[in-house]
């Protein structure tokens, strides 16, 4: 099948950009220094592709991914790197011999796990993101509490996403060293084999951690690209010309095709005005018929928006993949 016979807008990854992507980052980070993080590309067929190039355990944020990597045989070490006030379903999921590792940061997330079956925990800290995470001097507490409750506590894990979109590099190093003392401070007094942080942004500044949760280095997208680290843009939303003026013209794909949270996607040669639902305005224009290929702004809610992806080389389409870790 040629690209052209897809129909737009058709979400595209570009099958050596991916591969080279994927093995650069297990040349830098091999085996089990880097825990990929599913929630970028939500797609099992990929994550296959991380295991094969050495990668045993996977980071997630919702049971649905972990309840998904299971079922791809991908369940030997899952970390679900969020908070829960019920943990049913990943207990069942460790009831059926799956490895689950869940995030804990307070009282009632450490009873949540007792009471729904997860055996494994990590103490989530607040290193400075302001979202999930306990204050480090309160870690300790909370693995005693947890040991107390019969969890085994692996560590700490401590994301620090404040950082990694930092285009400057030394600002990132800096604040990165900044929130790795905080989440050391706290292993210090928790103990336990695993200190898990990072992201793509930090992933060759981040040398305190003992694993990297990086994600988008597979895929990429704009606010990344602008980072210079050596992954390349491996995905994009091909999308048609349907309607042109002399000033502008507007292809098939809108904001219910890309993530906006980062803004607007972009594409070479073109000056992108603005996205509405269903379509893109840009220039200058084009012909009515002619294919665009835009790169999204963020990848992550990207990734979630669509059913499908198209690994493409050139113009073939080599196959296609459901994006089957969609959802909750
Ligand atoms: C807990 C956690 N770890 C790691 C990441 C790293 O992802 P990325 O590679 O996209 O920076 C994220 C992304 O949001 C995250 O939420």
């Amino acid at each position: 099948m040629k690209i052209d016979a897809l129909a737009t807008p058709a979400l595209v990854i570009d099958a050596g950009r991916l591969d080279f992507n994927i093995k650069e980052m297990a040349r830098a980070l091999p085996g089990d220094r880097l825990r990929p993080h599913v929630k970028a590309h939500k797609c099992t067929e990929i994550a296959k592709l991380q295991a094969l190039a050495g990668h045993r355990g996977f980071t997630c944020a919702t049971i649905r991914e972990c309840e998904g990597m299971v079922a791809a045989g991908l369940g030997e070490d899952l970390l679900l790197a969020n908070e829960l006030v019920d943990a049913r379903r990943l207990g069942a999921l460790v009831a059926n011999r799956a490895r689950v590792t869940l995030a804990v940061d307070s009282l009632e997330s450490i009873a949540a796990a007792a009471s729904g079956g997860v055996h494994e925990v990590v103490i989530d800290v607040n290193v400075g993101l302001q979202r999930c995470g306990c204050d480090p001097g309160e870690a300790g507490r909370l693995a005693d509490v947890a040991r107390s409750r019969g969890l085994e506590v692996r560590g700490v894990m401590g994301y620090e996403g404040h950082v990694v979109g930092l285009e400057d590099a030394s600002e990132r190093a800096r604040l990165c060293r900044e929130s790795m003392e905080l989440l050391l401070a706290a292993h210090a007094q928790v103990g336990g084999s695993l200190v898990s942080a990072g992201g793509t942004g930090t992933y060759d500044c981040n040398t305190w951690a003992t694993e990297i949760q990086a994600g988008s280095y597979a895929l990429m997208d704009v606010a990344y690209g602008r980072l210079g680290l050596p992954f390349r843009q491996a995905l994009f939303v091909d999308a048609i010309v349907i309607s042109s003026c002399s000033q502008w013209s507007v292809a098939d794909a809108g904001l219910k095709a890309f993530g906006m949270d980062h803004g607007n996607p972009e594409a070479e040669g073109a000056d992108v005005w603005f996205c509405s639902d269903e379509h893109v305005t840009f220039g200058p224009p084009r012909r009515v018929g002619d294919m665009l290929r835009l790169v999204p702004a963020h990848v992550d809610p990207t990734m979630a928006y669509h059913e499908r992806v198209h690994l493409v080389s050139g113009d073939d389409v080599l196959e296609t993949w459901p994006i089957d870790l969609r959802g909750w």
